[in-house]
């Protein structure tokens, strides 16, 4: 087996042990998606390294482990570390293709096929209801930090600059600040001049609808999946293809072969809402397959930061350069989604086109509420409250698992992943009509099958845990319990 060579490895030694950890981290996988390191390459025993470079022993070994879990290496008992023999080898995009051309939103549909559900037209959803207790996605309001928010605000709140008009791509500071935050938690590549700041990644996946498509094209999109991409991507004449899911994740079996798409709408890090996360190697297929077929990827990257037990995978979009790949996040989760603030990343190219349909379509995005923001990250706020929320969250997930196994054994199969806000209990039953009768006595889950995209969806419930008290999260359980 070829030694692989590291002699160029080199970290900035001023940073603390977390820092470096992600630093070798960062460059060990680099190499290997840059075909640097490739299948079968021997690494450098753990002491070796940590010897070369001059850092604890501890640090080498707790990169490797995060790489051995992620299927980037394999740890081979007294033979050594090599680069996963499995891994396959990444195809390098040319230019990627479409270069759309600012267009103006075109007219929804009549009525759109996908909003007609298998049991008939889908029900709007009663919007004034939607912060009850299980409602999927919705976080803790109460344990969010709302002093030192306010503090801001009010420290902000009198600039004169922010009274005024701003850029349409976002306020500066924000967009650093969302950039710096991207590269070291996600490993997404990019700048500040890539990131535009929209209104909820709603906003951010119709400025993508508005940008690719046209009548008649297609969209690959995982199933079953997240409804509001499926309300954005429709647009007029739009065929939405479903991709069914295997082990909870997007089917890499099932992507067609040849295919007229444009676009692939996919939760790589949290199917959402089945939970699944694609491994290493899943991922270097996804981006193959996209790189081969001129598709690109929306990746809607939306709680990855709620993954309880290990650092979540690296985000797709920063595992090759350039990747045609879309990346969008949201704060809706991370502080609260009544602030409508969400973020896309796109390549260099594409910022003037998304940055003037913004501007038509909605203008600014409020540079007060902007500016808070970048502060309260700048302020280190949101890294502890992301540490807090994870570990609350872990704590109701736990609790809401073993509340489903006193009450709801032999009736509901609980889909646990150990990461994000909400949990799928999976059960062929009339699952409208239960989220009908949860919805009378307060509690708001969601009906799986609404989630679905073809003939026979999956059908059980999508309960919301974020959100819930314990002695909640308890009585709703139990009036589940009791619907039999
Ligand atoms: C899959 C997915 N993407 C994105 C979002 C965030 O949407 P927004 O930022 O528009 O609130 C959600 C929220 O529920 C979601 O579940």
């Amino acid at each position: 087996m070829p030694q692989a060579r590291l002699d160029d490895l080199q970290l900035h030694r001023s940073i603390d042990a977390p820092a470096l950890q992600s630093q070798l981290y960062q460059a060990l996988s680099e190499r290997i998606f840059q075909g640097r390191l490739v299948p079968g390459d021997r690494l450098p025993a753990s002491r070796r390294l940590a010897r070369d470079l001059n850092i604890g022993r501890n640090t080498v070994l707790a990169v490797y482990d995060q790489l051995a879990a992620e299927g980037f290496i394999e740890q081979q008992p007294r033979r050594g570390v090599f680069v996963h023999p499995q891994l396959p080898l990444l195809k390098r995009p040319e230019t990627p293709r479409v270069t759309p051309a600012v267009s103006p939103p075109k007219p929804p549909a009549v009525t759109p096929p996908w909003l007609k559900g298998p049991d008939g037209p889908m029900t709007p959803p009663d919007w004034n209801e939607r912060n009850a207790p299980f409602t999927p996605g919705l976080p803790d309001l109460n344990a969010f930090p709302l002093r030192t928010w306010n503090r801001l605000l009010h420290h902000q709140e009198s600039r004169r600059s922010l009274m005024g008009y701003d850029g349409h791509q976002g306020f500066p500071p924000l967009r650093r600040a969302i950039a710096d935050y991207l590269r070291s938690a996600r490993g997404v590549r990019c700048e500040p001049e890539q990131v535009i700041v929209t209104q909820g990644a709603q906003q951010a996946l119709s400025l993508i609808a508005a940008l690719f498509l046209d009548r008649g094209d297609r969209v690959l999109m995982e199933d079953p999946g997240y409804r509001g991409s499926r309300y954005a991507l429709h647009t007029a004449g739009v065929m939405l293809e479903p991709i069914p899911l295997k082990d909870e994740v997007l089917d890499l079996e099932r992507l067609p072969d040849t295919t007229e798409a444009k676009l692939l709408y996919c939760t790589p890090t949290h199917q959402y809402p089945m939970g699944g996360i694609l491994t290493a190697s899943q991922r270097l297929r996804l981006l193959n397959w996209a790189v081969e077929r001129d598709v690109w990827i929306i990746e809607d990257d939306y709680d990855s930061e709620f993954h309880f037990y290990q650092k979540p995978f690296a985000a797709l979009q920063g595992l090759i350069d350039p990747a045609p790949v879309l990346y969008l996040g949201s704060f809706s989760k991370t502080l609260f989604p009544g602030l409508r603030l969400g973020y896309l990343v796109v390549p260099p190219h594409l910022v003037g086109a998304f940055t003037q349909l913004k501007r038509i379509q909605t203008g600014e995005t409020s540079p007060l509420l902007q500016a808070v923001t970048a502060e309260f990250i700048e302020e280190g706020h949101f890294h502890r409250h992301l540490r807090r929320m994870r570990q609350l969250y872990q704590h109701k997930w736990e609790h809401l698992q073993w509340l489903c196994e006193q009450y709801l054994e032999g009736l509901y199969t609980p889909i646990a992943q150990s990461a994000g806000m909400h949990l799928v209990l999976e059960r062929d039953v009339d699952d409208r009509a239960v989220a009908a009768r949860m919805a009378e006595v307060g509690y708001r889950p969601l009906a799986l099958s609404e989630y679905g995209l073809g003939e026979s969806p999956r059908r059980g419930l999508v309960v919301g845990f974020a959100s819930a008290d314990e002695s909640e999260l308890q009585t709703g359980i139990q009036r589940l319990a009791q619907l039999g």
